[in-house]
């Protein structure tokens, strides 16, 4: 028996998670530290350019619209898993997308990335920026329930922005190397940084909820750009804002049905360039901690004190090198993996839009290939 959980942390009988369908798929097991015969594997930006059938489907509808048509966006989680054969599927959205349906004037530019029409820039900027209805977020709903009902035992994985990467475009306006003003702002007005925080951690909290509540089996925060804030700053500027976006789907847990333990939904935290913070992401309230490429798994277990489930972190760079060279590599991540409780092969970022889908299929076939 578990502890009496107040009903709101509850998950329907009819969600994956409780219906037998994904609390036993190596996925979820492995967020929770537990290691089945094979790895699992899924792709950081499976579900993308690199497949020549997205494009097709993509061809004249806009990035954000096709986030927000259910349709559109639940074929296209799915290409990814018909294709390669993965062990979770990745919710097609954006993390812009709680605040596109806020209101916030955002479009994704191809190439490029989000660009707001209006930078926020003051405290004035801050205190305008309009709540979220969660009305709008019936697209979302539709689209992660029309995606599980075909999923199966295919885990969904849901995802968001953490507080930080989305402040860093609203700030910037647009995509930014360094983060100068965001990183500015927060010295030079430290309330309204902490107001920019806490409305993108309530927009992104409850963006992570609908997928969740609608069949996400797990939950990733994305906090790509975490890597350019020291430790201090990450420490006390940012890591209380992640921990509150990741409050609306803290404890949400399943009791399966047929004798399974109660199963809480998986959370996991990922950054780039992110080896001084691989702790302080985990201790936000996390079960796994995402790592990129820049230090190998071992050395990011042992920094994660060897009880944290790890995610990666193969590099990017080799899915153009030759076979036997991607073959080693792969090797190595998942040798190192080892270290960790349990793993969850990845890459250590996005697939690069020109990819060859056949390298993600030949890496999905040769991990499951090997106990
Ligand atoms: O397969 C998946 O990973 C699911 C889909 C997904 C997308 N964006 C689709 C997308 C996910 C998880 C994201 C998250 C996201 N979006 C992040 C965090 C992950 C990361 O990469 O660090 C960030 C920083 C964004 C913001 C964003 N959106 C960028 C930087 C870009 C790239 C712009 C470009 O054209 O190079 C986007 C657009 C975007 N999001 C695309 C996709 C498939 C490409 C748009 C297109 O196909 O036209």
């Amino acid at each position: 028996m578990i502890p009496a959980l107040p009903d709101t942390h509850l998950l329907p009988a009819s969600h994956p998670l409780s219906d037998g369908r994904t609390a036993s798929s190596p996925l979820v097991r492995a967020y929770h530290g537990v290691r089945s015969d094979r790895t699992p594997v899924w792709f950081m930006r499976q579900a993308g350019r690199s497949l020549p059938e997205y494009r097709e489907l993509r061809v004249g509808t806009r990035m954000l619209d096709a986030c927000l048509d259910p349709e559109m966006a639940s074929e296209i989680t799915l290409q990814p898993v018909r294709r390669h054969g993965v062990d979770a599927a990745i919710f097609f959205s954006d993390i812009v997308i709680p605040l596109r349906l806020a209101g916030v004037g955002v479009d994704i530019v191809p190439g490029r990335g989000p660009v707001l029409e209006h930078p926020v820039r003051t405290a004035a900027d801050v205190a305008a920026l309009p709540p979220l209805d969660p009305d709008t977020l019936a697209p979302i709903t539709a689209a992660v329930q029309r995606t599980v009902a075909v999923l199966g035992s295919t885990p969904l994985i849901g995802f968001a922005g953490a507080p930080f990467t989305l402040a860093a475009y609203l700030v910037e306006g647009g995509p930014s190397k360094d983060h100068l003003a965001a990183r500015g702002l927060m010295h030079s007005d430290p309330d309204a940084w902490d107001a920019l925080l806490a409305w993108c951690a309530e927009v992104t909290g409850t963006f992570l909820r609908a997928q969740v509540l609608a069949g996400a089996s797990a939950a990733q925060l994305f906090d790509s750009w975490a890597g350019g804030l020291s430790l201090l700053d990450y420490r006390d500027r940012v890591a209380p804002a992640s921990a509150r976006a990741l409050d609306p789907v803290r404890g949400l847990t399943a009791t399966p049905a047929g004798g399974v333990d109660p199963v809480t939904v998986p959370l996991v935290h990922f950054g780039v360039g992110t080896g001084e913070l691989l702790a302080a992401m985990r201790d936000v309230g996390v079960d796994a901690v995402g790592v990129d490429w820049r230090i190998p798994l071992d050395e990011a277990s042992r920094r994660l004190g060897g009880a944290t489930p790890v995610q990666g972190n193969i590099d990017p760079a080799l899915l153009s090198a030759p076979w036997p060279v991607l073959e080693r590599h792969v090797t190595d991540v998942l040798e190192r993996g080892r270290s960790a409780p349990a793993h969850v092969l990845n890459l250590g970022h996005g697939v690069p839009p020109e990819t060859d889908p056949d390298v993600l299929s030949r890496i999905v076939e040769f991990v499951h290939g090997r106990a």
